[in-house]
Parts: C-alpha cells; structure tokens; sequence
C-alpha cells in the first residue's frame, strides 16, 4: 500500500495519508502527495478535499531522519504550495499532534478541523531549526506576530481549543468521527459558497515600534547561546518587512543554514538518542511488563515525597510509609504544598487535586504494603538500613512486587541479596526534585529480571520521565562522571582559578550552571560524607580538598546561606566570599600547588574532558550500552547544554582524536592517577573513530 491515498465521496476526494508511525512527511510521503492532486485536478467532479492521516496522529513534522542525507525532490514547500493553489478548498482533519511540517502543511490548506484531543505546535527550535516550509510567514499571517511568535520560541505545541480560539483551527471536531466532521464541514462549506481563504494572501498585523528588540530581550536569558531563536525572529520579522514570496526564500536560506549547524545536529542527536534509550539491547523477546497500580514509597523524606507526588500526578494508587511519624507527617504536607503548588499555576484543578490526595494513604507500618505491585525505597544512604528495610519488605510484599531502591551510591546486588527474590530487585535513581527532574536512571542488578526492567521503563514514562538503563557500579553513570568534573573543579581552585571564575566560564560554555553552585545547591554535606565513606580514594591531599575543608566548617551550601559562595536570606544568587579566596590561596600555599592564571580553554577542557574520559570507561565497562544512554543522561540530569549533544557527542563533534590527544597531554603534565586513558579512547582516538559508532 503507498503511503498516500486518495479516495473520491460523491463530490469530494479524501486524500490520506498512512505513513507509520508518525506520519512523517519523508520524500514518499511528499511525492505521494503531488501525485495525489495531480489525480484529483483531472476529475472534474471533486469540489473539495479532505487531507487526512491514519494511525496515531496527523503528520508529526518533516522526516527527521532524512535531514542527514541530501534534499530529496520535492521540497516541502512545493508540496504545500500545490496544495495552497488548488482551486477547490482543502480541509485538513488533525488528529494526535500536528506538528512542524505537518502544521505548515495544514496551513496551506484552505481550511482546518481538529479533533478535541489534538495538539498543533512548531517545535522546529528545539531541534536548532525553525520552520522552514513557510510557517514562519503562514503564522503570524494567522495569528498575529506575538502569538506566532511565542509558539516559536517556545516550541511548545497548543491544544485544540487554544488552536481554535487563536485562530489556527476553523472548527473542532467533538463527538462524531474526525472524517465525518470533516466531510460535513466541507459540504457546509459548498452550501453556503465560502471562498477558498489562502493564508498567504493575508496581511500581517502590524506591532509596535520596538517590539522585536523587546521580545528578543524578554527571551534572551532562556535561549541563552542558541542560534535558531534569533532566526525564527528575523523570519518573523520579515513576514512584516518583505512581501510573502520574498521572505520565504530567506526563510530557506536560514533554514540550511541552521540544519547544518553543530547545534542543530547535536539536537537532533538527542532527539533521537532519547528515543533509543527505550531500546534495551539483550532484553529477551518473550518478557512483557508486569501491572503496576498501587506503588509504595518507603521514606517520606526529600526524595520519597517527592517521588509520591509523581506517581499520584501519574494516576497510581500510593502509600507513603516512614518509620518516623514525624517524618510521615512533614512527607504528606510536602505532597499536599505541591499540589497546591501546580493548583496555583493552573496545572491541575481543586478536584484533580482532592482526588489525588485521596489516593495517598500514610502508615507507619510496614503491613500496609502486601498489596503493592512496586515498593521504592528511600530512606537514609546507608547500607544497613536499606538491607534491614528490604528484609522486611521481603517478608510482607507479594510474589512478583517489584522492589525498588533509590540508592545514588550503593551496592544494588547487596542490596538485592538481602531478599530471597532478587530478580525482583532494580535501582530506581530518581534525581532532585524528584518530581521535577526528567531522568531517572534505571540500575539493573546483576539478577534483575528482564520484565522488571521493561516495567520500570515503562514507569518513566508513565512519570513522565526518561528512563535510562544503567549497570550497576558506585555513582552509576551520572555521578560517576560528575565525580572526576567536580574534581577537576575543585584541582583549578588550587590552582589558581577563582571559583566564580570555573563556574562563569563553565556556563558561558553552556552548562545551566558551574559545578561549584552545583555543589553548593546540592549541599557539600552530602559529597563529604560519600567521599568519606568510601574507602577507595585516591591518595592525594588536594582530591577535593577544598569542598571538604567547607563541610567541615559546616559550610554546606545554600542550605547554610554559606558554602564556596555566599547567599542572602531567601536568595539562591551565589556571592563570591573573599573569606573563601583567602582560604584557598593559603591551601594552595600549604600544599605547594602554584598559583597560576588559567586560561579558559583550560578550565573547559579539564573539566569537560574529564566527563568524556569517565564516559570512555563507562562503555568500556558495558555499564553503559551505548554513548547515547550517556549523553541522555547528562542532558536531562546534569544541565550539559543540549545543543551540544551529551559528552560523547560533543567528543565526536570536535573529534576524538582531538580530544584524546588533550588527555595524552593532560596525563603527561598532571600524571596518570586521573588521567589514565581507557583502551577504548586509545583506540577510537588513533583510528579517527566515533563513539556514535561503537
Ligand atoms: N521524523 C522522523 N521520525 C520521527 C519523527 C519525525 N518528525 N517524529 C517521531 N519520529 C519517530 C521517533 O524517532 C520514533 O522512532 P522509533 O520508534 O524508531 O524510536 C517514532 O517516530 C515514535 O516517536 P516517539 O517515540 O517520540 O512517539 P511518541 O508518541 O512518544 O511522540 C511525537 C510522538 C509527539 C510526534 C514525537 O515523536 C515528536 O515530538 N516528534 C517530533 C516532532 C517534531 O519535532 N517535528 C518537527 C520536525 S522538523 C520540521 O518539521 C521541519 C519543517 O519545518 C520543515
Ligand atoms: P531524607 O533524610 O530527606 O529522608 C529519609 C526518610 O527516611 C526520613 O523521613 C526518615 O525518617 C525515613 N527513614 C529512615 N529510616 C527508615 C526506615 N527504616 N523505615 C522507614 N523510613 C525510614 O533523605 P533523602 O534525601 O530523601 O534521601 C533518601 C534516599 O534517596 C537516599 O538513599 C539518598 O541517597 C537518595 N537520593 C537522594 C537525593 C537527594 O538529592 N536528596 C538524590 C538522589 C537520591
């Protein structure tokens, strides 16, 4: 079957287009459709057309995939274009999402319907583009600069009813058969003799003096080192200045050129990477998901409420359980505050809130789980707890519960051989604030049973989240790298580089923020106390040195309003201390590093370059299957900036040799305790290979 149909209904045609499983307009979806009206133009008897798709949604945007390869003929736009000169009306009938290309499509169309549950966006910039098949002018033609505008910039698609209200949609579909509603729609539109309404023959509304130099400046700190918003803008722009015709070639123009760019690529990488993630190699055919609908949460601290209040937001049936009353107590008003909390902006309504707090029941006993089909603890990081709550979570749980732990350092098999089941056994590694944060890394124990790792990533999804399998090692993938960038952070302190300094230079390169307001944000306490706990640290007296000279004066962070910066009462602004600076030169001094100036090259490559090498033995580990699970894991959990792609794809971007032969020199110059390279950077490093292709 072609992927483009067309069928003829007294006197209309439906074309529809099947083309799984978002109906991406590829080349033969595209060449299917010109065929299409090259057919219905010969019949003299079509007086409208319905555009249509079958499957899960109307055409998701332009093929993805094919923006590696060379344009195929025909473009898009021409497509569109055709369509736009019909002499009869064409309606286009949304379902699912409409999205990019296939928004523009439909604004090509004379007419568009929608089905109530649809959702129409462009989110060209968040792949590094913007829309290049005349959405840019077609948009504001339809709904105003600024409207257009906002969708733009923000990516973000709108529901049917906003579609319709701004003037996107000319009719929602409610309770009959999209198809139907079309059809009916178009005939109504035969009886009462509508004129075919070309969206590119409308005038764009004219905006006030100053208003581009005002909205680029109310979205400059959001889209911060991106170069794609600054186009969509001058597209937007032009749709006012230039006549339609003129303003669409720019429009291409700016469209090439973003889709070559290092950002684009690195965006699209992610697109995809963060799709693969769902893919886990080695996952027997035969396992299926088990049935979750009532979850316990074990601790009801910062991460157990907050963990409660994602799986009541996603529909389950929770209990919260803490050995402390107190601590039950401070968990169910925390869960309550963040209802409230999403009540307040409008996210869920008083009675979506009542009904999901009806769904928590609190206990402080352990009984209360025999009914549950996942338990996820999170109570206090240490070992013997965490063995003792799993014993007793052994005993009364049902065969088949899944037991989760949300352990950031520890032993999952030690974990799991404290049960009699440990194939039940998985890390669930939820990331704070657990209902905000998108990544959650799934650790698979040594025993852990395939449908249990396919029901926890189908939990990520159902909690809104991006779950990445990951193996079992100390820190597991995120932390484990965090470790040698926080510690290269800390050696440039030393060595010279202010810490406002590391951190300014870090986040003009792109990271949402330095690692020492991480650190700070995150509580030194809690890095001190790991660090103090394990026993395979290196010998070396500058190894975060000055991170745990903070803790121990009891300078934790912003918790404290005192850590490697200052912070007012109630602010999270980090002020450089000059009590700080002073400690860290006398330190310097006493442990004999010299005090240098450090270029920023330097302080970008140390640190960055540390998470590439810890990555490189990740992979060679098999802790982490593939160099995209990396880079979703840093995008999502640890603000690496997407539009360079993840560690490993911004290795592969600037070259891994390149990148190797850095580490040869940094090893040369500081010595192969942290800078020992890993076979497999030596490998891919001297054969011009790619870590996209391992
Ligand atoms: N092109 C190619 N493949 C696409 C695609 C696209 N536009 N959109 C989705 N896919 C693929 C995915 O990679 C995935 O493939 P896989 O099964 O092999 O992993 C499959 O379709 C299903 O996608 P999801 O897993 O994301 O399915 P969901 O149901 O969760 O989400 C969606 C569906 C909301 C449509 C989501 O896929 C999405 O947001 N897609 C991208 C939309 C987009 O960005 N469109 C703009 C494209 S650029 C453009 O149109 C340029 C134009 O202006 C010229
Ligand atoms: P927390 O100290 O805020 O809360 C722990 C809660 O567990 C307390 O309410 C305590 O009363 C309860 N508890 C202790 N022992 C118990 C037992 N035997 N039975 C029932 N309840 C018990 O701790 P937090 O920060 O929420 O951390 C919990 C877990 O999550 C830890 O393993 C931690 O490493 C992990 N984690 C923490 C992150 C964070 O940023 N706080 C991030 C990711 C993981």
């Amino acid at each position: 079957m072609s992927s483009v149909n067309v069928e003829y209904r007294n006197n209309l045609s439906i074309i529809t287009i099947e083309s799984p499983p978002v109906n991406a307009l590829s080349q033969s979806v595209r060449s299917g459709l010109v065929y299409a009206l090259e057919a219905i133009k010969i019949n003299n008897d079509v007086e409208a057309i319905v555009l249509i798709c079958i499957g899960r949604t109307f055409c998701a945007g332009a093929d993805i995939r094919e923006f590696n390869k060379t344009p195929l003929s025909p473009h898009l736009s021409e497509v569109i274009s055709c369509i736009e000169n019909s002499d009869v009306p064409v309606i286009a009938a949304m379902h699912g999402t409409a999205l990019g290309g296939g928004l523009e499509l439909a604004m090509g169309c004379h007419f568009r319907v929608a089905s109530l549950k649809a959702y129409v966006g462009l989110p060209e910039v968040t792949l590094g583009l913007l829309p290049g098949a005349m959405g840019t002018q077609r948009l504001p033609r339809l709904i105003g600069v600024k409207n257009a505008l906002d969708m733009m910039i923000s990516g973000k698609p709108v529901n049917a009813k906003t579609a319709l209200s701004l003037g996107i949609l000319d009719q929602l579909i409610d309770d009959e058969s999209l198809l139907d509603g079309a059809i009916a729609f178009a005939n109504k539109l035969l009886i009462e003799g509508k004129p075919i309404r070309r969206v590119r023959d409308l005038t764009v509304d004219p905006v006030s003096v100053g208003f581009f130099d005002n909205y680029r400046k109310k979205i400059a700190v959001k889209t911060r080192g991106l170069i794609s918003p600054e186009k969509i803008i001058c597209s937007v722009e032009s749709s006012i200045e230039m006549p339609f015709d003129e303003a669409v070639v720019q429009e291409r123009d700016f469209f090439s050129e973003c889709k070559k760019s290092s950002q684009s690529k690195a965006l699209r990488h992610v697109f995809f990477a963060e799709r693969a993630v769902a893919k886990i190699p080695g996952i027997s055919a035969e396992a299926s998901q088990r049935q979750i609908d009532e979850v316990s949460v074990i601790g009801a601290g910062t991460m157990g409420a907050g963990i409660a209040y994602s799986a009541l937001r996603a529909g389950f049936k929770v209990i919260l359980i803490d050995s402390e009353r107190s601590g039950l107590q401070r968990g169910k008003e925390s869960i309550k505050g963040l209802f409230e909390h999403d009540v307040a902006r409008g996210r869920i309504d008083d009675a979506g809130m009542n009904e999901g707090l009806e769904r928590l029941q609190t206990t402080q006993s352990f009984e209360a789980v025999a009914n549950s089909d996942l338990l996820i603890e999170a109570v206090f990081e240490n070992m013997a707890i965490k063995k003792e709550v799993f014993r007793t979570l052994d005993k009364f749980c049902r065969p088949g519960a899944i037991l989760a732990t949300n352990t950031s350092t520890l032993d999952i098999d030690e974990i799991a051989a404290a049960t009699d089941r440990p194939e039940d056994v998985i890390g669930l590694h939820f990331f704070s604030p657990a209902h905000i944060m998108r990544l959650l890394e799934i650790v698979r124990g040594a025993k852990t049973a395939d449908d249990v790792l396919l029901t926890a990533l189908a939990l990520s999804k159902q909690l809104q989240k991006i779950g990445v399998v990951v193996g079992n090692c100390f820190g597991f993938v995120g932390n484990r790298m965090l470790h040698g960038y926080g510690r290269e952070a800390q050696l440039l302190l030393l060595e010279g580089a202010p810490p406002e300094k590391v951190d300014g230079v870090l986040q003009e390169w792109g990271m949402a923020m330095g690692p020492h307001a991480v650190f700070d944000l995150a509580g030194l306490d809690v890095g001190y106390k790991i660090r103090q706990e394990r026993t395979d640290q290196p010998e070396d007296p500058l190894f975060y040195r000055i991170a745990d000279m903070l803790s121990e004066m009891g300078r934790f962070g912003q918790k404290t309003s005192k850590g490697m910066y200052l912070y007012d009462s109630g602010s999270r602004e980090p002020v450089p201390d000059p009590e700080v600076q002073v400690m860290i030169s006398r330190e310097a001094e006493l442990l004999g590093v010299e005090q240098r100036e450090i270029s920023e090259q330097e302080i970008i490559e140390r640190c960055i370059y540390a998470l590439i090498l810890e990555g490189s033995r990740i992979l060679e580990e098999g802790i982490s299957p593939r160099s995209t699970d990396i880079d979703v894991v840093w995008t999502n959990g640890y603000g690496f900036p997407r539009y360079r792609g993840g560690p490993m794809h911004y290795a592969d971007e600037i070259g891994v040799q390149r990148v190797y032969e850095a580490i040869c020199e940094l090893r040369d110059r500081f010595g192969s305790l942290y800078w020992e390279v890993p076979k497999l950077l030596e490998n891919l490093g001297t054969t011009d290979g790619k870590f996209a292709d391992l």
